[in-house]
């Protein structure tokens, strides 16, 4: 059995569709949601799908370092094949990186290397660009640099408004997401 653990900070749409695709996989496990955000409405889902969970809540700790130190030891303290970020909003520092290569994989709501960073979607949205989309890669020590794994390009209709196009990209997101994961695990 290869087993997954997702970090993840706000909503969780993506965990979701994760969890649910794997529910019934004799192959493929999720181990545990880690959220650094103790308000995080993914907890309610991982609640909701009886996915264990661990709370490091960063307003807990003096700084950023501390909280990675944290996260890091908790990291080290569990086993796992692939460790996949679905909307989690802090950079992994370079030792986590670096102990976890080829280990780690996010997802971005643009076609990288365009539109890096926040607001994705609202910034391809707002350039007036035809088309957008999403990304998977593998995470280096850069911000959405690490190598592109899968691409999938959306269109922005001239009837597109950004929650429109919000929700096309979130739904091509739940779509891919899980299969990408499926591939890679496929591949170790
Ligand atoms: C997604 O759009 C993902 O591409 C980005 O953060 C968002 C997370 O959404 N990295 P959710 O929490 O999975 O609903």
């Amino acid at each position: 059995m290869k087993e997954i653990i997702i970090l993840a900070s706000g909503n969780g749409s993506n965990f979701e569709s994760i969890c649910k695709y794997f529910s019934k996989s004799k192959s493929i496990r999720v181990k545990q949601l880690i959220t650094d955000n103790k308000d995080a409405f993914v907890i309610q889902r991982a609640k909701r799908l009886n996915i264990d969970y661990k709370i490091i809540d960063y307003k807990h700790f003096k700084n950023k370092s501390e909280y990675n130190l944290a996260l890091f030891d908790h990291l080290k303290s569990i086993d796992f094949d692939l460790m996949v970020l679905a909307g989690y909003m802090r950079i992994l520092p370079n030792y986590i990186v670096n102990h976890y290569k080829g280990k780690i994989v996010n997802i971005h709501p643009s076609l990288l290397p365009n539109y890096k960073g926040l607001n994705a979607i609202a910034k391809a949205y707002e350039n007036k660009e035809r088309y957008t989309g999403i990304t998977i890669h593998y995470v280096d020590e850069g911000v959405d640099t690490g190598q592109i794994i899968f691409q999938k390009k959306v269109r922005i209709r001239k009837k597109d408004t950004l929650e429109t196009l919000e929700k096309k990209i979130h739904k091509i997101e739940h779509k891919y997401y899980p299969k990408v994961i499926e591939k890679i695990l496929s591949e170790k």
